[in-house]
């Protein structure tokens, strides 16, 4: 099955460099896996291209409208963005999101044909502590609450268990195989449905061959390795 790759270019890059990572990335990409760029919201236009879809770091809770600052999920889809990343760690740590400002973005994407790429993961005090398991599955079904099934099959969700986020530090190949799976067994028993579960956390181009193999893991979610166009065509490359 094709995987999913995406790269979260978070508040990095000036105006001033778009034009050479793009040149660059394009340049260097081969690959028939889909891969999805989530740039900074101002250089999404510069992104579109048919090489690859088009992904947000976020969105807002509310419908267009009066809401200074925010940009909405029909806002987004009338740019070509498909994909939008939820819950991610950095926003839950500095902007203080919760699973319940979560979910109501993943309603905004599902409502306005987008695809949420919805991230969970565990702290490492939970790892320490067994609470793996007990974590994510609080964190997926809070986030997936009264969400209409009928259009929730487009959801995508990124196990990125937060000590490896940015720290060099990879879970192996079997336990996110483990998670993955366990992410889909919940989300099959509760809803009735397929979706696909991506890893992300400290890839590289060193790390990823370890993964790639891994039954359950439908792709990647790259924070890091995506900064350089170079390296990360590289990884794309080898999956
Ligand atoms: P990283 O980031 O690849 O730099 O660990 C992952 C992420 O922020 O999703």
């Amino acid at each position: 099955m094709n995987k999913l790759i995406v790269g979260n270019l978070k508040s990095n890059m000036m105006m001033e460099e778009v034009g050479n990572y793009i040149y660059k990335l394009n340049a260097s990409i081969e690959t028939d896996n889909e891969v999805v760029i989530c740039p900074s919201l101002v250089h999404i236009p510069f992104f579109i291209n048919e090489n690859y879809k088009i992904g947000a770091q976020d969105v807002s809770i509310y419908e267009s409208g009066a809401y200074t600052g925010e940009v909405s999920a029909e806002q987004l889809k009338s740019c070509n963005v498909s994909y939008v990343i939820v819950g991610h760690d950095e926003r839950r740590r500095f902007l203080k999101e919760n699973d319940e400002i979560a979910n109501k973005k993943v309603k905004q994407c599902l409502e306005n044909g987008l695809a949420p790429i919805i991230c969970i993961g565990e702290t490492k005090e939970e790892k320490i502590m067994m609470q793996t398991e007990s974590a994510i599955r609080r964190h997926l079904l809070d986030v997936l609450m009264d969400i209409d099934k009928e259009i929730m099959d487009n959801i995508v969700v990124a196990y990125e268990p937060i000590w490896s986020i940015g720290t060099g530090i990879v879970p192996t190949a079997g336990e996110i195989d483990e998670i993955a799976l366990f992410i889909k067994d919940i989300v099959k028993s509760a809803y009735k449905i397929d979706i696909r579960v991506i890893y992300g956390g400290s890839i590289d181009s060193h790390n990823i061959d370890k993964f790639i193999k891994a039954e359950n893991i439908d792709g990647f979610l790259m924070g890091s390795s995506s900064y350089n166009p170079i390296e990360f065509a590289k990884i794309i490359n080898k999956i």
